[in-house]
């Protein structure tokens, strides 16, 4: 039928009608919130490319904690800030390291705040890398005993999830054997399994002071021009090796990957929006070009109806918020 049986603005015509054929929701439980935390004192101080972002120190970690619990958030994605790095990236992996002792805290004051952590060594070596350095090419074996060790000692302090973001073949399945070896078999890993070596990373790199001293990370990240079979292929062996929820990453110019992994795949799945996809729409905001509130709507909603369950966003207390204002209304 057509037109004039058929009128598709029957379905806009009122506030009503259009909240009840809504097909997509964004509740707070979708929600994953990035905290950094930074060694040593004097509070928190803004991202200059992430405004409304913050470096953390352990002091006020708990504030921002108890912001997004406050919030209803359900999970934190933990991010350290060593000050001290060197070529093996040890602060990543010390019983004492920054997020070692941050999980601590957290779970002792906010013991149903789901802790998710970074697993991953950038942060943490000099030479701003993912893994092991020799002759200057990235090692990807000799990395994988660091991650697990990583992943190790976040789970001893109270990590509900860990989340190895580096990209080195075969990580999950280190991570998970030493999971289970060392009596963690309840610790999820939540998998960067598709994560593309994109320049929308870059103000992050700024956040956690990462960025790569030398080369690019082209050589562990997907290529951006990679087809949707490669990630595919990526987030299968993701899986087979024991990831229990998958990332993809970025989130925007990839909705096409989390709308194919999403038919293909039955597990959790996240989509990162991260650092450079917020900075935008935060500078464009700002400028006053765009309504900031409604247009991270859209992509939220954008994100959820290519498929993802949650999403991990910076913007997630503003969100909650926001979700919290319109159901008062
Ligand atoms: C660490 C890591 C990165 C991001 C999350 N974990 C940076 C990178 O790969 O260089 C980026 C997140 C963002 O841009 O918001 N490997």
């Amino acid at each position: 039928m057509s037109f004039p049986q058929t009128r598709m603005r029957r379905l806009r015509i009122s506030p009503g009608i259009r909240k009840m054929l809504a097909g997509v929701q964004v509740t707070v439980d979708d929600l994953i919130y990035p905290l950094f935390v930074r060694e040593g004192q004097g509070g928190r101080q803004e991202i200059q490319a992430i405004p409304g972002v913050f470096q953390y120190t352990l002091d006020d970690l708990l504030y921002a904690a108890e912001e997004a619990a406050e919030a209803g958030i359900p999970a934190v994605l933990l991010f350290g800030i060593p000050a001290d790095k060197d070529a093996a990236g040890s602060q990543a992996y010390a019983e004492d390291g920054i997020i070692q002792r941050s999980v601590g805290l957290l779970k002792k004051e906010f013991p149903d705040l789901v802790a998710i952590t970074d697993v991953c060594l950038c942060e943490y070596t000099d030479h701003g890398h993912c893994g092991i350095v020799r002759d200057g090419r990235i090692l990807n074996d000799p990395t994988l005993e660091l991650l697990a060790k990583t992943a190790v000692s976040h789970a001893q302090v109270g990590a509900d999830i860990v989340a190895p973001s580096g990209m080195m073949d075969g990580r999950v399945d280190c991570i998970r054997q030493a999971l289970d070896k060392t009596g963690y078999n309840d610790t999820l890993i939540m998998s960067y399994a598709a994560k593309f070596a994109s320049s929308f990373y870059g103000p992050f790199r700024e956040a956690a002071c990462s960025a790569p001293a030398f080369g690019d990370r082209c050589t562990y990240q997907m290529d951006p021009k990679a087809g949707v079979d490669q990630a595919m292929q990526e987030i299968a062996l993701n899986i087979e090796e024991g990831a229990d929820i998958v990332i993809v990453k970025p989130a925007l110019v990839y909705l096409d990957i989390i709308r194919a992994a999403r038919e293909q795949f039955r597990c959790p799945l996240v989509a990162y929006n991260v650092s450079g996809e917020y900075a935008m729409l935060k500078a464009a905001a700002q400028m006053g070009w765009i309504q900031e509130k409604q247009v991270v709507g859209e992509v939220m909603t954008g994100l959820k109806r290519a498929g993802s369950d949650l999403i991990i966003t910076y913007s997630a207390l503003d969100i909650a918020r926001w979700i919290k204002e319109s159901e008062e209304e």
